[in-house]
């Protein structure tokens, strides 16, 4: 399988670029530049480089750089924005700074006849984000495109098969970024569009059906797209000696626990060990209030459930987890350990007696845990369904919980989530749900005065949940959302829509 490495200059778009490399039907991986030599990159067998983008200035000390013998390894290379100037800069060219040739947002381009810019007409719209800029191309190279500002906008060494490109060709602002990456994938590095889901479905249930013929698996399933594609994938391949346990705390959304049993006893037919309890983690969560207290409750009785689970199931080969791509990827400043450690089952691998951890989706993004979760034969609705954190409604429900404040929290929270849906907002919004407060109020219901509780509405939309803004609901599907949980629901007298964004906000309540 070809692939393409995405080296890492601490740029914001660091894992777009690999997504869009993917898009192209190519395996692409990040690795900081500070964590692999030339020599390492020539021996992995790259069918190409990509430099992204960063924050520094090539001139500041304490900006990255890289081995200038990268540019005689014999393999093609694209440096975009900060990878574009270092590029200039390791060959030997100027890179400068004036106040009035910086460009932010939508800028005209201009482009040569030249392989990168196939399909591309000699004017259009790029996206930059620079200060610096490259006066002129560094000798070998040639300037291929240019904006008012930027004379060197795309440079390239067509021997070498080096090139860069200023503005930024992986965000959709630059009208024809995805015909540029293309170009360079498959016309200067050769490549043939070899990473498709079909393949890689085939490919990993054969692996695991040879690698795992004959040994226990294990999986804890939590109902989520990761967990449950990697389940779905992993019984393909070893069918009955693999149990998934699912634990169900109580604090899941109205109908959840069903659906997943549903799924993945009846059309799956996958050997499934349900547990419920709710007691358990609602005796544990009694008179509890404080947010932290409530997380940290929730996650050492799942371990505590998931060990006695275990202790009856005895010793297995092999424990899957659903760890995706951006959970291994690396920062490039490369400091601190920026590798999340998995917040659902964290600390499942000491409670149960296993031999090795398989992550079959260690390598994918999001984007392609769904197509291959469609592949398996997943229900869209699974496959689609949005993010929903470990601890559940619990930290929906602000202030102590109850069964009785969690059975109101998930009527309210459903009938908003069928609103979204049947109004056709579901596609434009990345998150959304019901919060319970703890603030009552004063109603009004026929004549007589009613003192209940206070429901709030939210939705966000978020590209990858660092930052998110409120979504922009229209009314009338506000309106038949409050209409109906002030009526169906007895407690509840006022509906508020939340209209923070994060920051300063976060996305979740509590
Ligand atoms: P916040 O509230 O931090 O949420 O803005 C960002 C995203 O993370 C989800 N979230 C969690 N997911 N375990 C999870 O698996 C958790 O403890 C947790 N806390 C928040 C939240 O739903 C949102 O998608």
């Amino acid at each position: 399988m070809q692939k393409i490495l995405v080296l890492d200059f601490g740029g914001q778009y660091n894992q777009l670029i690999a997504r869009r490399v993917r898009e192209h039907h190519i395996y692409a991986e990040i690795k900081p530049y500070n964590k692999i030599t030339v020599d390492e990159i020539k021996a992995a067998g790259y069918s190409g480089i990509i430099f992204t983008g960063g924050p520094n200035s090539v001139y500041d000390p304490a900006s990255p750089h890289y081995d200038p013998a990268i540019l005689d390894a014999g393999i093609p290379l694209l440096g975009i924005c900060y990878g574009c100037q270092l590029i200039a800069y390791m060959a030997g060219g100027d890179v400068a700074s004036a106040e009035n040739s910086s460009e932010y947002g939508k800028v005209a381009l201009t482009v040569g006849d030249n392989p990168l810019f196939d399909g591309v007409p000699e004017n259009s719209v790029c996206w930059m984000s620079h200060r610096d800029f490259i006066p002129a191309a560094p000798e070998g190279f040639s300037a291929i495109a240019h904006t008012a500002q930027c004379p060197t906008a795309a440079m390239c060494d067509e021997k070498r098969k080096i090139y860069g490109v200023q503005f930024h060709p992986e965000v959709t602002h630059t009208e024809y970024g995805q015909q540029i990456l293309h170009n360079f994938l498959y016309k200067v590095c050769g490549c043939v569009g070899d990473w498709q889901m079909d393949s890689f479905v085939e490919n990993k249930i054969k692996e695991y059906r040879e690698k795992l013929a004959g040994k226990k698996v294990l999986c804890a399933l939590s109902g989520g797209v990761d967990s449950s594609v990697a389940a779905v994938l992993l019984h393909k391949a070893v069918g009955d000696n693999l149990v998934c346990v699912f634990v169900d705390h109580g604090l899941l959304r109205k109908g959840e626990a069903d659906s997943v049993e549903q799924i993945f006893r009846h059309t799956f037919n996958m050997n499934l060990v349900r547990v419920d309890a709710e007691e358990r983690f609602l005796t544990k969560l009694a008179g509890v209030t404080e947010p932290e207290k409530k997380r940290k409750i929730i996650g050492e009785e799942f371990i505590r459930v998931f060990e006695d689970e275990a202790k009856k199931i005895g010793k297995v080969n092999y424990l899957v987890q659903g760890t995706i791509y951006p959970d291994v990827i690396e920062s490039g400043s490369g400091d601190a350990s920026t590798i999340k450690s998995h917040h659902n089952v964290g600390g499942l691998p000491s409670v149960v007696d296993f031999d090795e951890i398989i992550e079959p989706l260690r390598d994918l993004f999001k984007d392609e845990v769904r197509k291959v979760g469609l592949t398996l034969g997943i229900p869209e609705e699974l496959v689609w369904r949005q993010p929903f954190p470990g601890p559940g409604l619990a930290i929906r429900c602000i202030g102590d919980i109850t069964k009785e404040k969690l059975d109101t929290l998930r009527e309210a929270d459903a009938i908003f989530r069928e609103e979204i849906a049947r109004g056709g907002f579901d596609k434009n919004t990345n998150q959304y749900f019901a919060v319970l407060t703890d603030t009552r109020s004063v109603g009004v219901m026929g004549d007589a005065r009613t003192y209940g509780k206070t429901v709030v509405l939210r939705a966000v939309t978020t590209d990858d949940f660092m930052t998110a803004d409120w979504s922009r609901v229209p009314y009338d599907i506000l309106e038949k959302a409050s209409t109906r949980i002030t009526n169906e629901i007895p407690d509840i007298t006022r509906v508020t829509y939340d209209i923070t964004s994060k920051p300063p906000a976060t996305v979740e309540w509590e």
